[in-house]
């Protein structure tokens, strides 16, 4: 995969690994968009670092997951690389008499579910690309 020249969509670059991976592709010359719950510190990252884009999402809303790949579609239609970053790590407590499973299931709504509905609506626009990452692009035909 090329580092350099790319349109890359990092959700959850608003902290930890995702704002990591956010800094270091801006500074290889990439068209970095961040995405996260948090409008303040998108706003700080992305003033921080010119011609880095923010947008914002929820990974557990539906809704929101369409609104950003509207606005994806719409404002970075070069857009060539997702990485589903954005993703939530809780204690789950599975003994005791009354098993609360709201806390799994936002687990699997934001790691799961949201990463597949988000790939699944911006799988157009990546297949449009023709450097897309992870694009499978069939049996090597060379002999
Ligand atoms: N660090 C580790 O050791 C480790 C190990 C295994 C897997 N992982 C996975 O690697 C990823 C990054 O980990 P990290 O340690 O960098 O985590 P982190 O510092 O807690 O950052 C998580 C990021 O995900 C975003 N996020 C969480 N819930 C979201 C939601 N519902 N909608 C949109 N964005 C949401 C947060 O942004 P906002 O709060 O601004 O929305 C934040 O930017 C996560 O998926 C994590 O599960 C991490």
């Amino acid at each position: 995969m090329h580092l350099t020249g790319r349109t890359i969509l990092i959700t959850g670059g608003t902290s930890g690994i995702g704002r990591g991976l956010a800094e270091a592709f801006h500074s290889l010359g990439n068209h970095v968009v961040i995405a996260g719950r948090r409008q303040a510190l998108i706003d700080e990252i992305t003033a921080a670092h010119p011609g880095m884009h923010g947008l914002l999402v929820d990974m557990q809303d539906p809704r929101a997951i369409a609104r950003l790949t509207e606005d994806v579609q719409s404002r970075f239609p070069d857009l060539d690389v997702l990485v589903n970053n954005a993703g939530i790590s809780r204690l789950e407590a599975w003994d005791g008499d009354a098993i609360d499973i709201d806390t799994t299931l936002s687990v699997i709504e934001t790691n799961i579910v949201g990463v597949l509905r988000l790939t699944a609506a911006l799988l157009p626009t990546l297949g449009r690309q023709a450097s897309a990452s992870g694009r499978n692009k069939g049996p090597d035909k060379r002999s």
